[in-house]
């Protein structure tokens, strides 16, 4: 039997798979006149998600906080060399090298939500709208580098993460008996009511935005 132990809080994975959610729907509805009005409400729940990321990076759970996936450049070297040698160190948290993805990714989200927002405004210049369609074209580069890697990492490391960030469970290499999953390494809560609490707001807004665009 493995021991697997909670690694990823309720609102850690209610955010990414919101922000999958989103950012693919918003992609979508990008490119029509008509759907203008989903597109915009689309990227203000982005915004909103993002928004909450930064907070939870600062007082949430130890592996979403963003103290726990800030490595140096030598750090991320060194496991880059163990994973070409194909015995990549073992992170509960996010992998120093799988980190950088994830710091543009929050960036670029960020980014792409105020640039659309600038680019809502009436005086809005060519160069935000610009900004904010190349700022997507880069995203879409590092999401696919970001699945690259999940494929890898999983691989390499013997272990879905795809599950996990559904799950928040990881598993501990070594171990045999099957204990708790809230133990000393892992989070001590999951704040699943947090997790309720962002999906209904962010319905609460479709409906509400759809019904009522804002401007
Ligand atoms: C279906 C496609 C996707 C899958 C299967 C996936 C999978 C994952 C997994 C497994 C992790 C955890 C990595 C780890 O163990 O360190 C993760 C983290 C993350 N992913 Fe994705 N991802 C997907 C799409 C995306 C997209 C489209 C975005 C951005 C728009 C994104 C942004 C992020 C971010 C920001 C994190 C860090 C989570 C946090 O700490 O808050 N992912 N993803």
């Amino acid at each position: 039997m493995i021991r697997r132990i909670m690694v990823w809080d309720m609102p850690t994975r209610v955010f990414h798979w919101l922000q999958v959610l989103s950012f693919g729907a918003a992609y979508l509805t990008a490119f029509s006149e008509r759907l203008r009005n989903y597109h915009v409400a689309l990227g203000y729940i982005l915004l909103g998600l993002l928004i909450f990321r930064l907070l939870w990076g600062f007082i949430g759970t130890r592996y979403a906080r963003f103290r726990s996936f800030l490595f140096n450049p030598r750090e991320i070297v060194v496991y880059l060399l163990t994973m070409l040698k194909r015995k990549p160190m073992h992170y509960l948290g996010h992998t120093p090298v799988g980190s950088v993805a994830i710091w543009l990714l929050l960036s670029l989200g960020i980014f792409i939500c105020l640039t659309g927002v600038a680019a809502l405004q009436d005086d809005a210049s060519d160069v935000v709208v610009d900004m904010h369609g190349v700022a997507t074209n880069v995203m879409l580069g590092v999401i696919l580098l970001h699945l690259i890697g999940v494929v890898m990492s999983s691989i390499l490391h013997r272990e879905n993460l795809v599950r996990t960030m559904i799950t928040g469970l990881k598993r501990v290499p070594g171990q045999k008996s099957l204990v708790s999953a809230w133990s000393e390494e892992g989070i001590q809560r999951a704040y699943n009511w947090l997790g309720v609490l962002m999906v209904v707001a962010v319905v609460v807004f479709w409906f509400a935005y759809v019904r009522k665009p804002l401007g």
